[in-house]
């Protein structure tokens, strides 16, 4: 398949992914939650995410050979902690601890599933483009729902414009890279991957808000 009709069905797998969570959204997407405890939880386990995918982009920088995806790595590093330094604020300012949290097993293991992956392109499509692409769409409608509170909001407004910023370039390294059937192939099971695991993620910080069970 051509590199651009592939980025192409990517898109649509994650944004079909997206769209169907919709029926029920989850408290990661802060919309469904009722109090600022709650609200406090979900932005501990995200600002986990922050340092975490500074982690990952970072460790994935040596076995990165393509100068341009290296430096686009390395940009993101340095974004992701400052989306950790909105939000770390974001939670001082609202009486929480913001490292007071341990990450709910789900979340541990899609990280270290991103982690584990050693090809550009399934890396670049797992983590960036399936793993980031479903978190905007939900802070996108966290923005627009018009429900959740500001001191939520306000953080999540500049993170989105950095999301915005560097517009689509998981898909150009997409199109530029994933040029062969087997990468074609690896990139779209780590993209299956990446979303099965989100869905656990999702449902184990369902279960941690809304029951306090950890798994
Ligand atoms: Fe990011
Ligand atoms: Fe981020």
């Amino acid at each position: 398949m051509d590199s651009q009709e592939f980025a192409k069905t990517i898109e649509k797998q994650v944004a079909d992914f997206c769209h169907a969570l919709d029926a029920k959204l989850p408290a990661y997407s802060y919309i469904p939650l009722a109090s600022d405890e709650m609200r406090i939880k979900v932005m501990q386990s995200r600002l986990f995410n922050e340092i975490r995918a500074g982690e990952i982009f970072g460790g994935w920088l040596k076995s990165t050979p393509e100068l341009d995806v290296k430096k686009t790595l390395a940009e993101a590093v340095h974004e992701e902690y400052i989306h950790a330094g909105y939000l770390e604020q974001a939670l001082r300012e609202k009486g929480a601890v913001p490292y007071d949290y341990k990450p709910v097993p789900a979340q541990m293991a899609m990280f270290n599933a991103f982690e584990g992956l050693t090809d550009t392109v399934e890396r670049i499509a797992a983590f960036p483009m399936a793993g980031e692409g479903v978190a905007d769409y939900l802070i996108a409608k966290s923005l627009k729902a018009g429900t959740v509170p500001g001191w939520v909001t306000e953080p999540y407004q500049k993170i989105h414009e950095d999301e915005e910023e560097h517009g689509n370039y998981p898909f150009e390294i997409l199109v530029k890279y994933a040029t062969t059937p087997e990468k074609q192939e690896r990139a779209a099971r780590a993209v299956a991957m990446s979303l099965v695991l989100r869905r656990q993620y999702f449902d184990n910080l369902d279960r941690w808000v809304f029951e306090n069970k950890m798994y």
